[in-house]
C-alpha cells in the first residue's frame, strides 16, 4: 500500500500543485515512486479543470519541474483516502477542518513540517507581485523535503 499524500489550498492553482509537482521530484530522486504518491486540490472550484497558473508553471520549469494537474476540488471522500492532507494556510485548514468534523483525520499544516516549530502560511501568491511565485517555490521545495523526511519511518527508511 501506498502513502498518499494530497496538498491543499484555495484554487488548486498556485501553491498545491507546486507541492504536489516539487514533492514529486523530491520522491522521483529518493526513488520511492512505488511508496508514496501525491495529489492536490483547492477547497474551492473556482479553477476546476485548469491547469496551474502559467506564473506559476513558468516557475516551476525554470526549476525543471513541469505541472501537470487539473484543478479539482477536495471532497469528503478525500478523507477516507490520503493519509496526509496538507493545508498551505490557516485559511485552508480552518476550511478543511469544517469539512472534516466528525471525522477522526488530522489535517497538517505544510509548514509545521519543519525541524524548529513554525506555523506559518505558505503564502498565497495569486494576487501578488512575480517574485511572489519563486518564493512559493522555495519553500515548497524546503518544506516537502521536511515532509518526505517525516514520512521516510512509515515506509521503514
Ligand atoms: P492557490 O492561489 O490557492 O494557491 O491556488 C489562488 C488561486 C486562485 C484564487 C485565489 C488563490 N482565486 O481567487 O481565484
Amino acid at each position: 500500500m501506498k502513502i498518499k499524500v494530497l496538498f491543499v489550498c484555495l484554487g488548486n492553482i498556485c501553491r498545491s500543485p507546486m507541492a504536489e509537482g516539487v514533492f514529486n521530484s523530491h520522491i522521483e530522486k529518493a526513488k520511492l515512486n512505488q511508496w508514496i504518491e501525491a495529489d492536490s486540490a483547492g477547497t474551492s472550484g473556482y479553477h476546476i479543470g485548469e491547469l496551474a497558473d502559467p506564473r506559476m508553471r513558468k516557475t516551476a520549469l525554470e526549476h525543471g519541474i513541469e505541472l501537470t494537474h487539473k484543478a479539482r476540488q477536495f471532497e469528503t471522500n478525500d478523507l477516507l483516502i490520503f493519509d496526509y492532507i496538507i493545508a498551505m494556510d490557516h485559511i485552508n485548514l480552518s476550511d478543511l477542518n469544517r469539512l472534516a468534523a466528525g471525522s477522526s483525520k488530522t489535517i497538517y499544516l505544510m509548514r509545521s513540517f519543519g525541524p524548529s516549530p513554525d506555523n506559518l502560511d505558505i503564502p498565497d501568491p495569486y494576487y501578488g507581485e512575480s517574485d511572489g511565485f519563486e518564493e512559493v517555490y522555495q519553500l515548497l521545495n524546503e518544506y516537502t523535503a521536511f515532509l518526505l523526511e517525516n514520512i521516510k519511518p512509515r515506509i521503514g527508511i
